[in-house]
């Protein structure tokens, strides 16, 4: 499915603005990455990677197969004064150019929900990390108050529809988690961990 880029990021700039430092903070405090290269697969306008730039010494490689939201994280990137230390890849999660072995960090928000083929873009992840590195990807909001208030937000503007939460819903529910740890198992991935609860959201976590 298609995502609407210049009318995602109008959310993502403003309604979702306060998720992606609070995600940052706790993909730090879970991975201790604050060095080497990271990859944020399914960037839109790279908030979460321009979040962990921000706050680590991190080269973020902003990953996303839309032009339009490789043009929106490029500005990013700008406003952020991250030019020497990030660049934008197109491409999708199933076929990731770089070499075996080579990224610290790998994070995902909101992307995985689009995969066609969760098995292999696991696969594929796990070959791009390098021996102890992490990944962390998923879905979520950052915190419970944050959830409540930003469904609050979008069914206002949605008058009164709550088709955003009925997303939310199956995005971040236990038919959502059963796949994932179907795809881990069908990947020969063991060394995983599943974070799922109504504060922090749906989160794989995955380290080499
Ligand atoms: C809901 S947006 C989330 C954007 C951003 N991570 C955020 O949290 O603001 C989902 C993103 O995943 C990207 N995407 C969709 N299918 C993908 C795939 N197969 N591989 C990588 N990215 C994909 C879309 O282009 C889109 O930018």
């Amino acid at each position: 499915m298609e995502i609407d880029a210049q009318k995602f990021d109008r959310i993502a700039r403003s309604v979702f603005a306060p998720v992606y430092p609070v995600i940052a903070g706790q993909i730090i405090a879970r991975t201790g990455v604050i060095r080497g290269v990271c990859l944020d697969i399914g960037c839109g306008g790279g908030y979460l990677g321009a979040a962990l730039a921000r706050t680590t010494e991190l080269f973020v490689h902003f990953f996303d197969p839309s032009p339009e939201m490789l043009a929106i994280a490029n500005r990013t990137i700008a406003e952020n004064g991250l030019h020497m230390r990030a660049d934008t890849m197109q491409g999708e999660v199933s076929s990731i150019a770089l070499p075996d072995a080579s990224v610290n960090l790998v994070v995902s928000r909101g992307s995985i929900f689009f995969w066609e083929d969760l098995t292999k873009a696991f696969r594929e992840i796990f070959r791009v990390l390098a021996p102890g590195g992490w990944a962390y990807i998923g879905g979520g909001f950052g915190s419970k108050e944050l959830k409540e208030s930003i469904e609050s937000e979008m069914t206002s503007r949605n008058q009164g529809g709550d088709d955003f939460c009925v997303k939310v819903r199956q995005n971040l529910g236990t038919e959502m988690r059963a796949r994932f740890e179907t795809a881990l198992e069908t990947a020969s991935i063991a060394s995983c961990t599943i974070l799922h609860s109504e504060d922090i959201g749906l989160w794989l976590i995955m380290r080499k």
